[in-house]
């Protein structure tokens, strides 16, 4: 098989082997001491009083909204430009999820677009920080105060990101993160619920284990015999102690990396800043980027499409994807709402595309990636400009 450059890698070294191998070794496994560790490091990274761990963070977004009281006959507000999780995870809830057009730089939710959504029966706004860049916050947030809504922010790809310079984490009644492979740190699957709400933390406590009102780790703990109860219906979703032994050297790593991430992705801007048919990513004044993913727009007056563009990289051992889905458009969301139109959402959907980024990438890989894209989508000879 031919060696090919990818889009994403996680970073590891020796030292998530060894945290991993000492986890097995303590013959404590599920969620325990290490994970509490994790939880403790996130918490006072992003300023927040509580940090839950789950098992992913769809199942996270699905703790939080339910922490929220929001169920059967409640909708929310989210962007459908994003990955199927974040509505899933209203549907998984009970709940309606009622889609909310894009700004088309950001290719955030448009906080422009939300009044004309609210019904009687709006309970809550999801912002989605997409591919590693915040949403307008101030703005949502004065719209939810307005109309007395709760924020859950879908803060997958951000962990680290800052919106007016103070980190993603805080800001809302509830913060979902994850810690799948292609975000900046990773625990294999992992998600993390900040809040600053005792209330909130407690019942994502008890729902993420099957609703008991002890943990495991409390009872193995305690010096006389406790026998738990199960008050409120509750799941299993927990992450292992294995996953928060590796979480606790990926935070260690994650200002390194997340300077890698912006430093190749400030490469990439400048390599393609003179082509007028490729537009690089926007930073607004209000955040930074921390290109958990790098986004290309492809505009209409280039020689090539996405498609050939992104078949011609394949070819040259370059791997690509295309940008964000919208969840509005699979037949899942068709079938139960009907064709809802968000033209600037299905835009973006059809013109972006993610090249490679990961905190090891080399000098050299990068260069191959951008005279690669150079000399496939410009047909006559360019300067390489890097
Ligand atoms: C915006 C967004 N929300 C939610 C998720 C779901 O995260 P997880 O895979 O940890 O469940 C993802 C994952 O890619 C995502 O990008």
């Amino acid at each position: 098989m031919k060696t090919m450059i990818p889009v994403a890698k996680p970073y590891f070294t020796e030292e998530e082997e060894r945290a991993a191998a000492l986890a097995i070794r303590s013959g404590w496994v599920v969620q325990g001491p290490r994970v509490l560790e994790f939880e403790k490091m996130v918490a006072d990274y992003v300023g927040a009083r509580y940090a839950l761990a789950t098992s992913n963070c769809t199942t996270a977004l699905h703790l939080a909204l339910l922490a929220l009281g929001i169920g059967a006959g409640d909708e929310v507000l989210v962007p459908s430009y994003s990955f199927i999780a974040s509505a899933n995870s209203i549907l998984h809830a009970g709940a309606t999820p009622v889609f909310v057009d894009i700004d088309a730089r950001t290719y955030n939710m448009d906080a422009d677009l939300l009044e004309e959504k609210i019904t009687p029966r709006t309970r809550a706004i999801m912002p989605v920080h997409q591919i590693g860049l915040a949403a307008d916050l101030d703005a949502i947030h004065a719209v939810a105060r307005k109309h007395n809504l709760v924020v859950i922010e879908d803060a997958a790809t951000i962990i680290g990101g800052d919106y007016k310079g103070k980190k993603i984490g805080a800001h809302s009644e509830a913060v979902c993160f994850s810690f799948h492979p292609r975000k900046a740190i990773t625990t294999g699957e992992g998600g993390m619920v900040t809040t600053n709400n005792p209330e909130i933390a407690q019942k994502i406590e008890m729902t993420r284990s099957h609703g008991a009102n002890v943990s495991d780790f409390a009872r193995h703990g305690a010096d006389k015999v406790v026998i738990e109860e199960y008050p409120v219906l509750g799941y299993n979703y927990r992450l292992t102690d294995i996953q928060g032994a590796v979480g606790v050297e990926q935070m260690k790593k994650l200002d390194w990396i997340l300077a890698r991430r912006i430093e190749i992705g400030t490469r990439y801007n400048q390599a393609f800043a003179d082509l007028d048919f490729i537009e690089t990513p926007y930073e607004p004044p209000y955040a930074k980027h921390t290109y958990q993913s790098y986004c290309l727009r492809i505009a209409h007056n280039s020689p090539k499409t996405r498609g050939e563009i992104m078949a011609e990289m394949q070819a040259e051992g370059i791997a690509t994807r295309r940008g964000v889905m919208a969840a509005h458009l699979e037949a899942l969301y068709v079938n139960r709402m009907g064709r809802v139109a968000l033209p600037v959402t299905e835009e973006a959907t059809q013109s972006t595309l993610l090249l490679p980024i990961y905190a090891q990438m080399t000098e050299q890989e990068q260069t191959t990636v951008i005279e690669t894209l150079r000399r496939v989508v410009t047909p006559t000879k360019q300067p390489v400009g890097v």
